[in-house]
């Protein structure tokens, strides 16, 4: 059955030198698992833009709306969770992929020439990889996406000559807003993919061009070639179904957060950068005074213009590792500093005191109590009572607020707020969580 459509289409469009063109280009050496992370790559992207197109059936890109439709995805589409975690992850999956695939690269030395062409292309596409990122951080428009992206532009703004011209290109105004989110937009789903889509041809172009560069090991290399069909193709099938696996495991397992909706005055809030932002971020911390802006803009700017000379400035024909330590001792230095600096910041973010339980019991009584019929607690609550949300601002004791729930007058005369029947141990929780809400904190 199969094989007569096969036999009818290819009557017709003559398949069969795509077929060889598409399946049978010789591999130097062999099939091997050193050369899964390039085809795994473009797996992940191909389902970006799938997880991409069904967020947009109900994602609207203005002020008013993203915050809720984002939510609504979350929690009422159906499979909308599962759509959002798989973009999620998956973009962070696509950056894990990028570097291994680069440093594979890198360290069997398959960016010399005559591949320098392929590298060069293959920084543009981590570039765009990069702005992806970027772009899509503030499209939720929760505190995090707002407050993160504000940081990101300031720091685009500390370059000279060029920093002025580029905030207000991003910003698309005087203050991060209803401008700047479409045209994050727009460039998160029109112009990045056509730029994408462009540089992946051509990497791949180039790549059927040149040929694939085989092991370094030269021997290896003579013992002959292989085709990219079974082996390979089996090869990469299997990591495809992996990342998907690790992908889809992610989304079920861990709760992707949304923080409150964006709140332009509220100053207080310290964003958390997406953790391949992170090392820079906390080697800024360490960057003195005026030293501080150099270390936001001319590092980026070098380790790009570095990855870009990378092939012309490292000329020596030989691909294996052993004859090139200086730059796989400069490739190596970096990898670490990289690795030191993430884990420094992943362990300053974690040392947030881990949250009372007690607090959570606290929360879901002021459900129980409706609490926010009369107050008004991060955005969400009514207004005939104090707002709450920077409540332990002014009232951190917390023996005023045992005695308030006790009896409200007594502390407040004049009071109309009503005394909840609250045995010892809810009093305690219900204050653990009033506590909790204060500048700065980030729950
Ligand atoms: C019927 C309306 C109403 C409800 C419901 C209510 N409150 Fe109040 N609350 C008030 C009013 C009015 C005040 C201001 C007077 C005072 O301090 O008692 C107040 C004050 C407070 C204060 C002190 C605020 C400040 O700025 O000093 C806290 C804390 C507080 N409420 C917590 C709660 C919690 C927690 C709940 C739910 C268990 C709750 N309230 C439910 C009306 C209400």
């Amino acid at each position: 059955m199969l094989a007569r459509l096969y036999e009818w289409f290819d009557s017709r469009l003559k398949l069969k030198p795509l077929e060889q063109t598409l399946l049978n280009e010789p591999i130097p050496g062999g099939a091997s698992w050193n050369y899964v992370y390039g085809s795994a790559t473009l797996f992940l992207f191909g389902l970006q833009v799938l997880s991409g197109m069904l967020l947009m059936v109900y994602y609207v890109p203005s002020t008013d709306h993203a915050y809720d439709t984002v939510r609504f995805i979350q929690d009422e589409v159906w499979g909308g969770w599962f759509i959002r975690g798989l973009h999620h992850w998956g973009a962070s999956a696509v950056i894990m992929l990028v570097g291994l695939h680069m440093l594979q690269v890198f360290f069997d030395g398959s960016y010399k020439k005559p591949r320098e062409m392929m590298w060069i292309v293959g920084v543009i596409l981590l570039t765009l990889m990069l702005g992806f990122g970027f772009t899509g951080y503030l499209l939720p428009w929760d505190q995090n996406a707002y407050w993160a992206t504000q940081v990101g532009i300031n720091m685009v703004g500390a370059t000279p000559i060029v920093g002025d011209f580029l905030t207000k290109f991003l910003r698309g105004g005087e203050t991060l807003g209803a401008l700047t989110l479409s045209r994050f937009f727009a460039i998160h789903v029109a112009f990045l993919p056509a730029l994408i889509i462009v540089g992946i041809a051509l990497h791949l172009f180039i790549l059927r061009r040149v040929g694939p560069a085989g092991p370094h090991d030269e021997a290896k290399a003579k013992k002959g070639s292989e085709t990219f069909h079974p082996r390979q193709v089996y090869m990469d099938s299997v990591v495809m179904l992996g990342v998907f696996v690790v992908v889809s495991m992610l989304t079920i397992l861990i709760e992707l957060p949304l923080a409150d909706r964006a709140d332009p005055s509220d100053h207080s809030f310290i964003p958390v950068p997406e953790w391949y932002f992170l090392f820079h971020y906390q080697l800024l911390k360490y960057a003195p005074g005026a030293l501080g802006p150099l270390a936001t803009w001319l590092l980026p700017t070098l380790f790009f213009a570095a990855l870009f000379l990378l092939p012309f400035w490292d000329r020596n024909p030989g691909r294996n590792p052993a004859s090139r330590p200086i730059t796989l001792a400069v490739g190596m230095g970096f990898l670490i500093t990289v690795f030191v600096l993430l884990g420094f910041s992943l362990k300053q973010l974690y040392a947030v005191p881990k949250k009372d339980p007690a607090i959570d019991r606290g929360l879901g009584l002021t459900v129980q109590f409706g609490c926010k019929t009369c107050h008004r607690i991060h955005g969400e609550g009514g207004n005939l009572a104090p707002d709450l949300s920077f409540v332990a601002d002014r009232r951190p004791d917390r023996a005023w607020h045992i005695q308030h729930f006790k009896d409200p007058k007594s502390v407040s005369p004049g009071s109309f707020m009503p005394t909840f029947p609250l045995n010892d141990k809810q009093l305690n929780d219900l204050t653990s969580y009033v506590l909790t809400l204060k500048s700065g904190a980030t729950h």
